[in-house]
């Protein structure tokens, strides 16, 4: 336990339900290894609180915050600036303090992006499949655009809505589950974005079809819980490779962290972090 004193900074997350976050696991790993004098802790906000919670946080001279369900949209109407990425994607997981209030970034989108550079998986002018069209999937959609995917099939259970969340794109394609082989035949990098498969439901998949893996060759998961999910086996049944997305947690919890403290987290305590979340 570090040592809290008159000059302790302090962290958190907002949320309902909050109990089960591992944030603060994952932030106070980073600060004490970093020797940084600040603690992260839970906040169980609810939605009619959720103004004041900001306004209180930065009364209380709050360093920052993460934000998770449900506040990551609502929160945008609070925020005193808005960072481009987050606008874009439609959603803040992290609010900095800067002059008169908090400025309101999205990382899941770089802790995404920064997952796949550490496996060295390129999107740029590779053809991609998303399944899912729900809040992950926006922040992965916007990476594989700006690291520049030739195309993306989106795959999604409530095709109108994958059509208004990304049908405006000129590189996409939206389809049904079950219209997957229209997709033409070919090698493509895959992001597993629905909560089907995530733990307790170890043995769901989204879709069964067998022929469909086929056309997988490289793909992430996003789902961490169990650490294989059927997805995953099934990609490498088909000899394809496959990653869950324990990365992309971790890598956007070290770029919130990074914007909270304004300094890098280096490679080696990234790296006996997710040592340490893989334990
Ligand atoms: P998140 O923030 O984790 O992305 P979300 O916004 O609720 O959560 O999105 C969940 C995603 O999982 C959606 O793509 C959802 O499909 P719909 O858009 O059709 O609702 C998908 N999903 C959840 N349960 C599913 C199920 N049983 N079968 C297929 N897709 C499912």
């Amino acid at each position: 336990m570090r040592d809290i004193d008159g000059k302790t900074r302090v962290i958190g997350i907002i949320g309902d339900p909050i109990e089960h976050t591992g944030s603060p696991a994952i932030h106070n790993f980073i600060a004490e290894k970093l020797g940084d004098n600040v603690v992260y802790v839970p906040f169980h906000v609810k939605d009619r609180r959720l103004e004041k919670a900001v306004e209180g946080a930065y009364a209380l001279d709050i360093d920052g915050l993460n934000v998770t369900v449900p506040h990551k949209i609502a929160v945008m109407q609070y925020v005193t600036e808005l960072d481009d990425a987050a606008l874009s994607i439609g959603a803040v997981n992290t609010l900095v303090r800067i002059r008169g209030g908090y400025k309101g970034y999205n990382t899941d989108f770089s802790g995404f992006m920064r997952q796949l550079d550490s496996v060295d998986m390129q999107v740029n002018g590779r053809e991609v499949i998303m399944l899912g069209a729900g809040g992950a999937a926006k922040a992965v959609m916007y990476s594989l655009q700006k690291l520049g995917a030739e195309h993306v099939y989106v795959l999604n259970r409530n095709v109108d809505k994958a059509k208004e969340n990304f049908g405006k794109a000129g590189n996409v394609t939206v389809l049904g589950f079950d219209e997957w082989k229209q997709i033409p035949s070919g090698k493509y990098m895959a992001v597993q974005c629905t909560s089907v498969g995530l733990s307790p439901d170890d043995n769901d998949c989204v879709i069964s079809d067998d022929g469909f893996f086929e056309l997988v060759d490289e793909a992430v998961d996003l789902i961490y819980r169990p650490k294989e999910t059927v997805f995953m086996k099934k990609v490498a049944e088909h000899g394809g490779k496959a990653y869950n997305g324990l990365r992309m947690l971790m890598y956007q919890a070290v770029s919130s962290y990074e914007f909270f403290m304004d300094r890098e987290v280096p490679g080696d305590i990234v790296e006996a972090l997710y040592h340490e979340l893989d334990s």
